[in-house]
C-alpha cells in the first residue's frame, strides 16, 4: 500500500495509487522557444481592456500519436497573456465549460475582492459572469491569473488552467529592453500519455510532473537577443525552482508586484510556487549557456529526495540592442508605521485513525472553513503580519489582493533583515522559520490567504481576513 494509509485520512479527495509515468525522453526537446499567445483585446476605446476567456476540456497531442486531455482556457497550453497598463478597465467575459464549478483569480492583483475568484463566488459548471476592475497607479507587474474553487483549485491548474497577466506602466524605466516570458510550470503524464489523479504522496508533498516545461515546450533553446528583460513566472503545483545559469550572474530587477528600487546582482533566484521574477539578461556577445533548476530540499514529508539538479532550457545569446541598465529604478516608499499585528501560523499534523496515518494541514490550528472569518483587518492600516511555519517543510505564503513588503525573517534564533525592498504577494517560508511582513489592504471584503503548493491549500491550509 504505497503512500501509507495517507488516502484514508484525505476523506473526499480523489487519490490514485503510483503508477508507471512516461519516461523524460517521451516528449520532444530542443525545439525553439515559442512565445506566448496574448489574448486579443476586442475593446473600441483606449483604457479598456475586453476579452473572453473560457474554461473548457480539450484533446492536446504533446506525445507524438497520443492525446491529452488538459483543461485549458481558450484552448491554450498555458493560459493566453493578457496584457493592460495601469489605469485601465479590464472587463473579462469568463464562460465556464468545464463540468464542475470554477472562479478565476487574479493572482497578486489590486481587484476587488467580489471580482477576485473567491472560494465563495463559484462559477457553476455552464455558467458564466464578468470580472471587471480597474488597475491603480503603481500596479505595474507581473501577475498571473488561476482558477480558486472550493477544493478543486489543484486539479483545475495540473489539468491546464492558468494564465499570466502583464501591468504595464507608461513611465517604465526599462522600456527599451525587449522582453521574453518564461512560464515554468510540471505536467505529469502517465504511460498512456493521460493526466493522472494525484497520488497520496502528491497530496502530502505537493504535485510534481516528472516534465518541466517552459511556455508549455520541454527544454527548448531560448534565443536572447542583445540584452533583454525577462519575466519569468513559477506556475508549478509545488515545485521549487532555484533558477540559476551556470557561468553567469543574474540581473534581478522585478519581483511579483513590479520593479525593485535598483538592480540587484545576484548568483540564483530561489522562485517557490506563485511567485514571480524579472531579471536582465544578455550581454550582446554570442554565447551558449544552459538555464538550470538546482538542487533544493524542502525538508519534504515522506522522506522524498530533494530536487534533482536539472536543465530546463538551453540558452542561445546573441547579438543585439544593449540599452544601459538603469541605476535607479522606482522607489517603493514604507507605507508608514504599523499600528496592527497579525499572528498567522502554518503547520502540520499526522494523526493515526483506524491504524492509518492522517495529514492535515493548517492555518493557526484550523483547517479552511468558506463559512469562517479568521482575521479581521481595517483598510487603510498598516500591519505586522508575523508569519511562522511551524512544520518541517517549507511552505509558500500567499495573501491576496495586495503587495507586501518583507521585514525580516528569523531561523534558529538569527535574525536577519530582508537584503532589499521588494514588492511580494507570496513569499516562503523554511521549516521553523519565522517572517514579519508589512501590509496594507485598501478594499473592503473578504481576501484569502494560504500555503501555495496547490495540494496543502487543497486540503485546507487556507484562512480568510476580513478586511473592514
Ligand atoms: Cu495563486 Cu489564492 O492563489
Ligand atoms: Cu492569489
Ligand atoms: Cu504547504
Amino acid at each position: 500500500n504505497h503512500g501509507g494509509g495517507a488516502s484514508d485520512g484525505m476523506a473526499g479527495l480523489k487519490v490514485v495509487p503510483d503508477m508507471p509515468l512516461l519516461p523524460e525522453t517521451a516528449l520532444p526537446a530542443g525545439r525553439p522557444h515559442r512565445a506566448l499567445a496574448r489574448l486579443a483585446n476586442t475593446a473600441k476605446q483606449r483604457g479598456v481592456v475586453k476579452a473572453t476567456l473560457t474554461a473548457a476540456a480539450h484533446d492536446v497531442e504533446l506525445v507524438a500519436g497520443q492525446t491529452t486531455p488538459m483543461w485549458l482556457y481558450n484552448g491554450q497550453v498555458p493560459g493566453p497573456l493578457i496584457e493592460a497598463f495601469e489605469g485601465d478597465r479590464v472587463e473579462i467575459r469568463f464562460i465556464n465549460q468545464l463540468a464542475q464549478p470554477s472562479t478565476i483569480h487574479w493572482h497578486g492583483m489590486p481587484v476587488p475582492p467580489d471580482q477576485d475568484g473567491n472560494p465563495q463566488d463559484a462559477v457553476p459548471a455552464g455558467g458564466e459572469r464578468l470580472y471587471q476592475f480597474t488597475l491603480p497607479k503603481g500596479s505595474a507587474g507581473t501577475y498571473w491569473y488561476h482558477p480558486h474553487p472550493h477544493g478543486d483549485t489543484p486539479e483545475q491548474v495540473y489539468r491546464g488552467l492558468a494564465g499570466l497577466f502583464i501591468v504595464r506602466a507608461k513611465d517604465d524605466p526599462l522600456l527599451s529592453f525587449s522582453e521574453q516570458h518564461w512560464v515554468i510550470s510540471d505536467l505529469k503524464l502517465d504511460a498512456e500519455a493521460k493526466i493522472p489523479d494525484n497520488t497520496a504522496n502528491d497530496w502530502m508533498n505537493g504535485r510534481e510532473g516528472q516534465f518541466v516545461l517552459i511556455n508549455g515546450q520541454h527544454q527548448p533553446v531560448m534565443n536572447i537577443l542583445g540584452r533583454q528583460r525577462i519575466r519569468i513566472w513559477n506556475a508549478c503545483s509545488a515545485r521549487y525552482l532555484r533558477l540559476a545559469i551556470p557561468g553567469q550572474k543574474l540581473t534581478l530587477v522585478g519581483t511579483d508586484g513590479g520593479l525593485l528600487e535598483k538592480p540587484e546582482i545576484v548568483p540564483e533566484v530561489l522562485l517557490v510556487p506563485g511567485q514571480r521574477v524579472e531579471i536582465l539578461l544578455g550581454d550582446g556577445k554570442a554565447q551558449h549557456a544552459e538555464l538550470k533548476a538546482l538542487i533544493y530540499d524542502r525538508q519534504k514529508m515522506g522522506r522524498v529526495a530533494p530536487e534533482v539538479e536539472r536543465t530546463l532550457a538551453k540558452l542561445q545569446f546573441n547579438t543585439g540592442a544593449v540599452p544601459n541598465t538603469p541605476k535607479l529604478l522606482r522607489k517603493i516608499s514604507d507605507p508608514g508605521k504599523a499600528t496592527a499585528l497579525k499572528k498567522v501560523e502554518f503547520s502540520e499534523t499526522m494523526s493515526m485513525e483506524n491504524g492509518q496515518h492522517t495529514m492535515s494541514f493548517m492555518v493557526n490550528g484550523k483547517i479552511y472553513d468558506m463559512d469562517r472569518v479568521d482575521l479581521i483587518s481595517k483598510a487603510g492600516e498598516v500591519e505586522i503580519w508575523q508569519i511562522f511555519n511551524n512544520s518541517h517543510m517549507d511552505h509558500p505564503f500567499h495573501l491576496h489582493g495586495t503587495q507586501f513588503i518583507v521585514l525580516d525573517s528569523e531561523l534558529e534564533g538569527k535574525r536577519q533583515n530582508a537584503p532589499y525592498r521588494a514588492l511580494h504577494d507570496t513569499v516562503n517560508l523554511r521549516p521553523y522559520e519565522t517572517l514579519r511582513i508589512k501590509v496594507v489592504q485598501h478594499d473592503k471584503g473578504l481576501r484569502m490567504f494560504h500555503c501555495h503548493i496547490l495540494e496543502h491549500e487543497g486540503q485546507g491550509m487556507m484562512a480568510q481576513v476580513k478586511v473592514i
